[in-house]
């Protein structure tokens, strides 16, 4: 999906075509985070969303005012290494609004994984404060793997700084990376 055009085109009178992609019906979701890193709960999610849709774009949001442990390139880097090469999944970065991004990818969605009632205050004022921005993009609430349901990233970046074993909660290059940030 270089080209701008849509792959898929079957053309009754048995020759193809190709569709502009604006034209197309293509379902996209945007998967927005801060991913300080990316743990197997946010791969659970993607796992799920992909399922879902056509394409799942992976949404890095700049989030400077957050000041997270990794660069933001450091954050893509671990996502492309992780997420990267998954069918219909494409990693990108954001600033500035949510749905103004939605709005640019062409995305009628927008995904966030809830882990607990104690994610669902702040996940609600979200979701519908960007339908007031933008009516057109639904969010929608995914359930990670029971498993996950405690994980978070900055619990994972505590256990790291505190010289603990995070390797059953986050992907080996995301380990390695914690583990580089901390022995420094
Ligand atoms: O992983 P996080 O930190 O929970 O992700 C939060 C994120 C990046 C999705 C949220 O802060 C966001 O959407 N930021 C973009 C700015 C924006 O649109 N703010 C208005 C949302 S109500």
């Amino acid at each position: 999906m270089t080209n701008g055009f849509a792959p898929l085109n079957h053309s009754p009178f048995g020759f193809h075509f190709p569709i502009p992609l604006r034209f197309s019906r293509m379902r996209r979701a945007i998967y927005p985070g801060s991913f300080d890193p990316v743990t197997n709960r946010h791969l659970d999610v993607i796992e799920r969303a992909r399922k879902l849709f056509d394409e799942v774009v992976v949404a890095v949001a700049h989030n400077d005012e957050k000041q997270p442990l990794f660069s933001l390139e450091q954050r893509l880097d671990l996502l492309r290494e992780t997420a990267g090469r998954i069918e219909n999944v494409r990693i990108a970065e954001f600033s500035g609004l949510l749905v103004e991004f939605a709005r640019a990818q062409n995305a009628g969605a927008v995904i966030r994984g809830l882990r607990a009632v104690s994610d669902f205050e702040f996940e609600f004022q979200m979701a519908l404060m960007n339908r007031n921005l933008n009516a057109a993009v639904e969010t929608i609430f995914l359930m990670p793997k029971e498993e996950y349901t405690y994980l978070s990233s900055r619990i994972v970046k505590e256990i790291a700084r505190l010289g603990g074993n995070v390797s059953t909660f986050v992907p080996g290059c995301v380990a390695k990376a914690l583990s580089g940030k901390f022995s420094q």
